[in-house]
């Protein structure tokens, strides 16, 4: 039996939604409180057994590259000024390798899929987006990594979401339910509003069979004019099963701005240090609005 090994972050998008603030730099590296939105994906992914990852880059996105490499004059000054903290935060210590490829141009999250396909070769294989961060008691890809040895298919994240907010997300129908694991009639990228088959959405986690390349190669443009995911997938599954799970875990949606304020209040009032200032702080500022 395969097991998972790899994974791929695609992180090569405009980030358009947070511009001007994405001119020069990776939407990825926006940190919620004081962390790099990718580096709690990169966590997730060590956490779930995930032994190499390859980063999908593109234009402007050298930061990330920085980020997750050592920084010896920081490190040094650090050791010098004994604050041994810090340098836990800033060292890089896991076992995990980290890889690099440059998508040349943002045709779309199925294309920086592919853009990893000669690095992934004939395995099974995780793709983790930014823009969605999981908390979980079983981190939510590991979740799907345990579906995936169960079926030997592959397996989409989904949670429920409200039908005012199906036409942001790719949708499943689901035929079968099992437990919190579904079989899929089909997967629709986007649907126009009232027209979602269900509220079950596709939530930037996903364990993949080699087969999706099969489809991914033939760079059919989808919805927004880019070659999607979704579609390979809703392709893929009807040549083999593709499941949806509906993982357990808390997600914050930060690829957008409202998700990414919301995130982090919640995050920083999960933090000792912050929780009591800011629950004042808080206090006082819906006091004030209210007068
Ligand atoms: P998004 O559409 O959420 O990211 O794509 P974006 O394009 O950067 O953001 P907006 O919509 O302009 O604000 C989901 C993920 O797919 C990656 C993005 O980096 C993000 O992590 N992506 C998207 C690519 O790597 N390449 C692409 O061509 C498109």
């Amino acid at each position: 039996m395969k097991t998972v090994k790899k994974a791929i972050i695609p992180a090569a998008g405009l980030g358009t939604r947070f511009l001007p603030a994405t001119k020069a730099m990776p939407k990825e590296m926006l940190p919620i409180v004081d962390k790099p939105t990718i580096q709690y994906i990169v966590e997730e992914a060590i956490e779930s057994g995930i032994e190499d990852i390859i980063i999908v880059t593109g234009k402007g996105k050298r930061a990330i590259e920085d980020h997750f490499d050592n920084n010896f004059e920081l490190e040094d000054n650090l050791v010098k000024k004994e604050k041994y903290e810090l340098l836990d935060k800033v060292r890089q210590s896991s076992n995990v390798d980290i890889h690099y490829i440059r998508q040349k141009e943002p045709k779309g999250l199925g294309h920086a899929v592919w853009c990893a396909r000669k690095f992934i070769g004939d395995e099974p294989f995780a793709v983790l987006l930014g823009d969605d961060i999981v908390q979980a008691e079983t981190p939510c890809l590991k979740q799907l990594i345990q579906q995936y040895e169960v079926t030997q298919c592959s397996v989409v994240g989904v949670q429920q979401v409200p039908d005012e907010e199906t036409h942001r997300y790719g949708i499943v129908e689901p035929l079968v339910q099992e437990g919190r694991r579904y079989e899929v009639r089909s997967f629709v990228e986007k649907p126009e509003q009232g027209t979602a088959p269900s509220n079950l959405a596709i939530m930037g986690r996903y364990v993949f069979t080699p087969e999706i390349f099969t489809f991914l190669d033939r760079q059919e443009v989808g919805t927004g004019g880019e070659i999607q995911l979704t579609d390979a997938i809703q392709m893929l599954n009807e040549l083999q099963q593709v499941y949806a799970y509906d993982f357990e875990g808390e997600r914050y949606d930060v690829g957008e701005k409202f998700g990414f304020i919301k995130t982090t209040i919640e995050v920083a009032l999960q933090d000792f240090e912050l929780k009591n200032e800011l629950l004042v702080y808080l206090e006082g500022l819906l006091e004030k609005i209210e007068r």
